[in-house]
């Protein structure tokens, strides 16, 4: 067996465990990535496409955000749809200039993986079998295989960044944490599509018929979802039937459609909010999607997994530099407000834009009268608007 020191071993390459990396990287704090799939499946993982300004903010001042400057597309508004009619949300008027910028996550993860190999900072892919040991002590370890040798590594802190599947969160004791969770009654199906955006902006849209999103991953690409039932399989969903109900869905009175074209990658996502509290035991931190999920109707995954990493990122410099454990200390509580801000938003969004089963009605009309307060009172949409582009207090 093989053993290695380092101060924070980070579990996971997706963006809360690179982000990090990089922020202690910044500070001169080494680390070592774990992350148990290989380079090439991390860097197509397709999945969110809208950051936060505070998001670019930090790519920015890490270093990491030339290409994402380059070929993102900076949005002013958005689109909520009902009743055939499109009704436009001025993000940027309504937040005093702050934007969104549609940028896939695989290319995130892209950037930083290739910074973080281009200074020589340690990524373990395709690492087997991880398993934390004495979290509550002062001396923690993980254990996992790589390259087919068992592997040691001794650190000063974990941060556990390994999603919704990893196993940091269960290695608190179940004592010792509380789970908040709520499951809805149906999954999104999304598309990619080689054909260009139908509209240069995002579209989300209540229809009878379900809901239906509208996004793009460059100038000739699209990105599409519509709400499917929670047991649906990929083969119940052929193109033909994908293209029928966003052309249901998705087209206005005024004659509007979308455009159809070869479809790219075609995946089922299920819809869950779920929160751990405290997201902290002992020596071991839990950051992003290990910590929390969201629906993804409002797109705040990604941008709270960033979120966790800059305070974990900024309460380890302080503690390594001056001695001072409060930001350690307060990691949870500060990280937690910022996650229930965006539950709730994610939660209320889903709830105004999907088609329940089994409703009688009451719900309809409480979703449309909610869609339409947004579209008439400045007040209305101004609080969609902050929450939507982040809030930088919370
Ligand atoms: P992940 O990205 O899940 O990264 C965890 C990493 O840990 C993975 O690389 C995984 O392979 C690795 N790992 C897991 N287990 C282990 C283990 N045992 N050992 C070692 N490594 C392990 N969010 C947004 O902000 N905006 C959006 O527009 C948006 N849209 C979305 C659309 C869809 C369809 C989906 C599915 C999600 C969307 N999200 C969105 C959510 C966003 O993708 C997640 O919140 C984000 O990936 C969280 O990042 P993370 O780094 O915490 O976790
Ligand atoms: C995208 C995903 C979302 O969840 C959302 O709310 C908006 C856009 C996207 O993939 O582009």
């Amino acid at each position: 067996m093989t053993a290695e020191r380092t101060q924070v071993a980070i579990i996971g390459a997706g963006p809360a465990g690179l982000t990090l990396a990089h922020i202690l990287h910044h500070h001169g704090i080494e680390s070592v990535v774990i992350e148990r799939r290989d380079r090439a499946y991390v860097e197509r993982r397709l999945r969110a496409g809208v950051l936060e300004q505070g998001t670019v903010d930090l790519f920015r001042a890490l270093g990491v955000g030339a290409r994402m400057d380059r070929e993102g597309l900076v949005h002013h508004g958005i689109n909520l749809q009902f009743e055939g009619e499109r009704h436009r949300i001025a993000l940027s008027e309504l937040t005093g200039g702050r934007v969104i910028t549609i940028y896939g996550q695989h290319e995130v993860v892209k950037d930083l993986v290739a910074a973080r190999l281009a200074h020589d900072g340690p990524i373990l892919f395709s690492a087997a079998d991880v398993s934390l040991h004495d979290i509550a002590s002062d001396r923690p370890r993980i254990r996992f295989r790589h390259d087919g040798q068992p592997r040691e590594l001794h650190c000063d802190v974990i941060a556990g960044c390994d999603g919704t599947h990893g196993v940091s969160h269960d290695a608190i004791p179940p004592g010792e944490r509380q789970v908040f969770e709520r499951t809805y009654p149906f999954s999104w199906l999304g598309i990619l599509a080689a054909v260009p955006p139908s509209l240069g902006e995002v579209i989300y849209a209540y229809h009878e018929r379900g809901f239906a999103l509208h996004s793009m991953r460059g100038p000739n690409v699209t990105r599409l979802y519509v709400q499917c039932a929670p047991d649906d399989a990929l083969d119940s969903w052929p193109d033909e039937r994908v293209w029928f109900e966003l052309a249901a869905r998705l087209s206005t009175r005024d004659g509007w459609s979308v455009h159809e074209g070869p479809v790219l990658e075609k995946s089922i996502t299920t819809l869950r909010s779920l929160v751990t509290e405290p997201m902290q035991y002992g020596q071991l931190f839990l950051v992003g999607d290990a910590a929390h999920v969201v629906p993804p109707t409002g797109a705040k995954g990604m941008n709270l997994a960033v979120a966790d990493a800059r305070v974990l990122g900024e309460a380890l410099a302080r503690w390594y530099r001056d001695g001072d454990r409060r930001g350690l200390v307060e990691y949870s509580a500060t990280c937690l407000r910022r996650v229930w801000r965006a539950e709730h938003f994610s939660w209320s969004m889903t709830s105004m834009l999907h088609r329940f089963p089994d409703t009688d009605g009451f719900q309809e009309k409480l979703q449309l009268s909610h869609l339409r307060y947004l579209c008439n009172s400045t007040a209305a949409a101004t609080s969609l608007a902050e929450n939507y582009v982040g809030l930088e207090h919370v």
